[in-house]
C-alpha cells in the first residue's frame, strides 16, 4: 500500500513586495538580493488575513484538484511556524473553515522541513490505514515575525500556503521519507523568544527571525547533499532515476548546488524562490502545485523534495507521482 498525491493547491495573498520597494525599506539593492538569493519578489499576507485563511484558499484549490469533499477528509496536518494563535492549532482552525468535523487536525513545527515532516507522518496515517483521505497543507505568514529594519532577514522571507490531498493507492506513490533534526544548532536561525521563554525580547517588546545566513548556508548545502544520498541509497536507486527536484526555497545558490549534487539539470529542478521568496514549510507545496499546473511533471514520474531549515531539521520525501 502506498500513499498517492490525488490532488494540490496553493494560494499567495495579493500584495506583493518586489526588490525596489524592499530598497525604500532597508539599505539594499534589487542587485544584492538578486545575485545572492535570486529572489526578485515576495507575497505578504493582508493585515486581516491569517496563516489559517491562507491555507483555507490552498487546501480548498487542493481537494477540488482532487475531487474530494469536506466529509471524505480524515486527518488535517498543517506545517506551520506562524501559527494564527498559541492555541487552537491552526489545523483546528482549518478544520473550521472547511466545515470539517470529528477528525484528527494537528499542527506540526520542524520550520522549513515542515512539509516534509508532515508528509512522513501522514504517509503513515495512510500506510497504517488509519488515514484514507489526509489533507497536509503547508502555510506561513512570515511577514508576521521579520524585523523589517534588518536587511539580512527581511529581504528573504514571503507569505503562503500549498497543500496536497494523499489517498490510498496500490500504485506506487511515496516511495520513502527521511526526516532528521539537530538541536544543537539552534542558535543560528531562530526566533529568539516566544510563549515560554521571554528572556530575548527585542526592545519593542516582540521577537522576530534571526539567522546566521553564511553559517546557515554552509550547513544547507553540505546537509542537503548527504540527505540526497540517504534518500537514494534507501531505495537503491541511481541519481539519473529522479525526473524532479521540487526543492526547499530557500536560496537559489543552495538549490543549485544540490542540483548539481544530483546531477540534474536545472531544467528538471522546480523553482519559484525568484517569485515567492523563502516561504518556509508553504514553499515545497507551492513550487509542487507551480508544477503540476503547468503540466511539467507527469504521472509516473519520479520527484524529491528536499528541505533544510531551523533546529536545524532536514529531510526529503520521494515519490512517483
Ligand atoms: O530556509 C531556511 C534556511 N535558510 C537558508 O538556507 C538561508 C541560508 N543563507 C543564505 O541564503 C545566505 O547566507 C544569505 C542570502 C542570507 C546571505 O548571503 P551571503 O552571501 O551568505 O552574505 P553574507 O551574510 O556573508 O553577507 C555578505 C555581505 C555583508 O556585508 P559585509 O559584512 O561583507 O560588509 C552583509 O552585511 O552582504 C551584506 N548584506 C546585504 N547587503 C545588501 C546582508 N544582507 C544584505 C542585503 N542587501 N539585504
Amino acid at each position: 500500500m502506498y500513499s498517492k498525491i490525488v490532488g494540490t493547491g496553493r494560494y499567495l495573498p495579493e500584495k506583493v513586495l518586489t526588490n525596489f520597494d524592499m530598497e525604500k525599506l532597508v539599505d539594499t539593492t534589487d542587485q544584492w538580493i538578486e545575485e545572492r538569493t535570486g529572489i526578485r519578489q515576495r507575497h505578504v499576507a493582508a493585515e486581516n488575513e491569517t496563516t489559517s485563511d491562507l491555507a483555507f484558499h490552498a487546501a480548498k484549490n487542493a481537494m477540488e484538484a482532487a475531487g474530494v469533499s469536506n466529509t471524505d477528509v480524515d486527518l488535517i496536518i498543517v506545517a506551520t511556524t506562524t501559527p494564527d494563535r498559541v492555541f487552537p492549532s491552526t489545523a483546528c482552525l482549518l478544520q473550521d473553515k472547511l466545515d470539517i468535523h470529528g477528525c484528527p487536525a494537528f499542527d506540526i513545527q520542524a520550520v522549513c522541513t515542515g512539509f516534509v515532516y508532515a508528509m512522513s507522518i501522514a504517509d503513515k496515517f495512510i500506510k497504517s490505514g488509519e488515514s484514507k483521505c489526509a489533507l497536509v497543507v503547508g502555510a506561513e505568514t512570515l511577514s508576521r515575525i521579520l524585523d523589517w529594519n534588518d536587511r539580512g532577514t527581511c529581504v528573504l522571507f514571503g507569505d503562503g500556503a500549498g497543500a496536497v490531498v494523499l489517498k490510498p493507492s496500490e500504485e506506487p506513490g511515496i516511495l520513502s521519507t527521511h526526516i532528521h533534526a539537530d538541536g544543537a544548532y539552534n542558535d543560528l536561525l531562530n526566533v529568539s523568544a516566544g510563549v515560554s521563554d521571554r528572556t530575548q525580547l527585542f526592545n519593542d517588546g516582540a521577537a522576530y527571525i534571526q539567522m546566521k545566513g553564511n553559517e546557515v548556508f554552509k550547513m544547507a548545502v553540505n546537509t542537503l547533499g548527504s540527505i540526497v544520498d540517504e534518500t537514494l541509497a534507501a531505495n537503491k536507486m541511481q541519481k539519473s532515476d529522479i525526473d524532479w527536484l521540487v526543492p526547499h526555497q530557500a536560496n537559489i545558490r543552495i538549490i543549485k548546488a544540490t542540483a548539481k549534487k544530483l546531477k540534474m539539470p536545472m531544467d528538471h529542478v522546480v523553482t519559484t524562490v525568484d517569485k515567492h521568496g523563502n516561504t518556509s514549510a508553504a514553499s515545497i507545496p507551492l513550487a509542487f502545485d507551480v508544477a503540476i499546473r503547468d503540466g511539467r511533471i507527469k504521472p509516473g514520474e519520479t520527484v524529491m523534495m528536499e528541505a533544510f531549515g531551523g533546529g536545524f531539521t532536514w529531510g526529503a520525501v520521494l515519490f512517483q507521482y
